[in-house]
Formats: structure tokens, sequence, C-alpha cells
């Protein structure tokens, strides 16, 4: 479909700040972010982009009024905004209930009133954890079985937008991305907190023994792929989002530590996250096969160290939301 104007929420946070940089340097078309600047927004993740392409509206997702009006002058959203992390969500799930659930729901009705394409920013997270020594992944036929507040909220929104799919004719599409790592990404989060930990001389921090595995993917792969469901994907369709990239924590903390050239060995155990999912894998054989992506950080100990180049150069960018954080964990014992 002929798509000029996209609204895309949630695009000063991670994933969306790393799809509003893609679409901006791989496509004409204009771009209006909607976001709420929450704690997990970072502005400056928008920063050296072509102004007269790119607007940034401050705003909650669930304004039904506001989100009304923006919807109206787009053809097509593109929905990141969310409260993304696991453990803020064990502490304070009615955030999650609200943004994910409610802000779907408005923005699914707003969608239907005008018309407009939807695509839905969801995660593999929906479908609970595999064990450890399964061959099996995740596929768009695997039953939900979420396991956290975050999972939960999802899986939620993701049932909003089949039901409105099917009730109501509303041309959507649902992509479950697999964890994402890479450039603008929150230091609440696994990755960029042990990076940046290293920076600061502190140890790595690995919950419980650290054998949980996740399926890692470069958000920039992620951001290409929603760019290309977006345009040529199936409306109703689930897509699957993953690069075979799945390594366990303590894999990967020894990745990072021999990065900055110390003892791989040398991280801290600390108490590990209630509910912890053990392991996540997905299938993406259709989104290969059917709409032709393939990643292009096909070696994660490339794409990793570009990530921990960008947070060394990039202190301005994290560090005034870094003590906090570590405040956060250290009041949760992790
Ligand atoms: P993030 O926490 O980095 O960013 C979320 C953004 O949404 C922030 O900019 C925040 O200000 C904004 N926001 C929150 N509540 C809002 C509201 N009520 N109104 C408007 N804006 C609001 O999260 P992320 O990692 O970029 O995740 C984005 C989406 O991608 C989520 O739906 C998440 O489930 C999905 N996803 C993330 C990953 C991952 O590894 N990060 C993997 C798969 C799927
Ligand atoms: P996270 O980045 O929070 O993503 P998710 O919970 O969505 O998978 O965590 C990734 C994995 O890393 C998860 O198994 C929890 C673990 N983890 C640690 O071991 N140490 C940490 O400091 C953090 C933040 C996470």
């Amino acid at each position: 479909m002929d798509v000029q104007h996209i609204l895309v929420t949630g695009g000063a946070g991670f994933i969306g700040a790393n799809f509003v940089r893609h679409v901006l340097g791989q496509t004409d078309m204009l771009v209006t972010v909607l976001d709420k600047l929450t704690y997990a927004a970072n502005p400056a993740s928008l920063t050296g982009l072509p102004s007269g392409r790119m607007r940034l509206i401050v705003g909650d997702i669930c304004d039904e009024v506001l989100v009304n009006e923006l919807v109206a002058e787009v053809d097509a959203v593109v929905h990141c905004a969310a409260e993304s992390h696991n453990d803020n969500s064990l502490d304070n799930p009615y955030d999650f209930v609200r943004t994910n659930v409610v802000g779907t729901f408005t923005l699914l009705e707003a969608v239907r009133r005008h018309d407009r394409r939807f695509h839905h920013v969801s995660t593999d997270e929906v479908y609970g954890d595999l064990a450890l020594d399964d061959p099996i992944k995740f596929t768009e036929y695997t039953a939900y079985c979420p396991s956290s507040p975050y999972s939960a909220s999802k899986a939620g929104s993701d049932h909003l937008v089949r039901a409105w799919v099917r009730s109501f004719g509303v041309r959507a599409t649902v992509s479950n991305c697999s964890n994402n790592y890479g450039a603008y990404q929150h230091v609440e989060k696994f990755i960029p907190r042990q990076i940046t930990n290293l920076i600061d001389g502190v140890p790595p921090k690995l919950y419980g023994e650290g054998l949980n595995v996740r399926d890692w993917i470069h958000a920039e792969d992620h951001a290409a792929a929603m760019l290309r469901i977006l345009r040529n994907g199936k409306i109703g369709r689930t897509y699957l989002i993953g690069a075979d990239g799945e390594r366990s924590n303590r894999e990967i903390i020894e990745m990072i530590l021999l990065a900055f050239g110390r003892d791989p060995q040398n991280f801290e155990l600390v108490t590990d996250r209630p509910g912890h999912d053990l392991r996540y894998a997905v299938d993406a054989t259709p989104l290969r096969q059917e709409l032709g992506w393939t990643p292009q950080y096909g070696d994660f100990s490339e794409g990793l160290a570009k990530t921990v180049r960008w947070y060394q150069e990039n202190e301005e960018w994290w560090r005034p939301v870094k003590h906090a954080t570590e405040e956060r964990y250290t009041r949760q014992g992790r």
C-alpha cells in the first residue's frame, strides 16, 4: 500500500527511535511521533533527523481526543508505545495495564473510525517460556501463556488487535519480536545495564544462575522487518520476528566482560526475578520466506561490539538516568 505519512507511537523509546531512524533513512515518508516521554523515553534519540519530515508530539496514547486528531492526519499507525520492562511490571502493574491495554484500545478505536492501516508491535513473551533443552521454538500458532504483568498486558493488547480485525475489519498486522539490543536502549535493560556498569567499574549483575536464554536480534533488523510488514504484510496476520540469536545470559555477560578486556568470570550473581521466564526462541521462517526479510546483523558478536562502542561514545545519552536506575535496582535487591 502507498503510505506517505505514519504515526509512530513511542517513537522516543528504544524500538520506536530505531524504527523512525530506519524509515527516515530508507523511505520518503513523513513521520509524526506521539510519545508521553515517560522515564523510558529520551528525545535525544531523535536528534539529527530531518526536521521537515519528522515531528514529535508529546502526549498520551490513552488521550482519546489527541489520538483521534493525529490518526486522522496519517495513512498508517505503527504502535510501539508501551511500558516495556518486566522488573517494573512486578512493582507497578497498573501502568502496564493502562498503557498497554487501554492505550492500544484507544488507538484501535481511532484507526477504526478513520479506516487507517495499523501495525502493532509486540513481543514473543506473550507465549510464555520454553524448557532449556526443548528443541522447539515459538511460532505464530503457539498458544498464549504469558508469565508477568508485562507479558500479560502485551498479550491482552494482541488479542484486542485481532478482535478489531475480525469484528470491525480494521486493517491491522501484529509482530511478536524476540529480545532486541543495539543503540538507544534504556540502561535498565540487560545488555546496556552491564555495559554501563562496566564503564563505571561495577561488575555485571546476573539474575539467579544466569542460565536463562534469550533470542537476541539487533534493533535495526527489527525495524527493517517492521517496515516490510507495514508495506507488504497480509492484513490480519501475525509475524514472528527473530534472528536465531539464542544465548544464555551468562554467555552474554562473558562476551561483554571480554569486550572490556576483563576476566569473563568477574560478574555478580544477584537475586533472581520472581517468575523469571527460562527461555525464549523464535521461528521467523514465514517472515523470511513470505516477505523476504533477512537480518543484516548475522554475527551477534559484531553487533554486540558495535553496541558496546555506542555506549562508550554516547555517555551523555545515558548518564543522566544511570544513577536513578541503579537506585531502583538496589531497592529491588538486584
Ligand atoms: P521503551 O520502554 O524503550 O519505549 C517505550 C516508549 O513508549 C517510551 O518512549 C515511552 O515514553 C512511550 N510511552 C509509554 N507509555 C506511553 C503512553 N501512555 N503514551 C505515549 N507514549 C508512551 O520500550 P521498547 O523497548 O522500545 O519497546 C517498544 C515496543 O516494542 C513495546 O511494545 C515492546 O513490547 C516491544 N518489544 C520490545 C522488545 C525489546 O527487546 N525491547 C522486544 C520485542 C518487542
Ligand atoms: P531484560 O533485558 O529485562 O529483558 P526480558 O526480561 O524482556 O527478557 O532481561 C534479559 C534477561 O537478562 C532476563 O533473563 C533477565 C536477565 N537480567 C540479568 O541477568 N541481569 C540484569 O541486570 C537484568 C536487567 C536482566
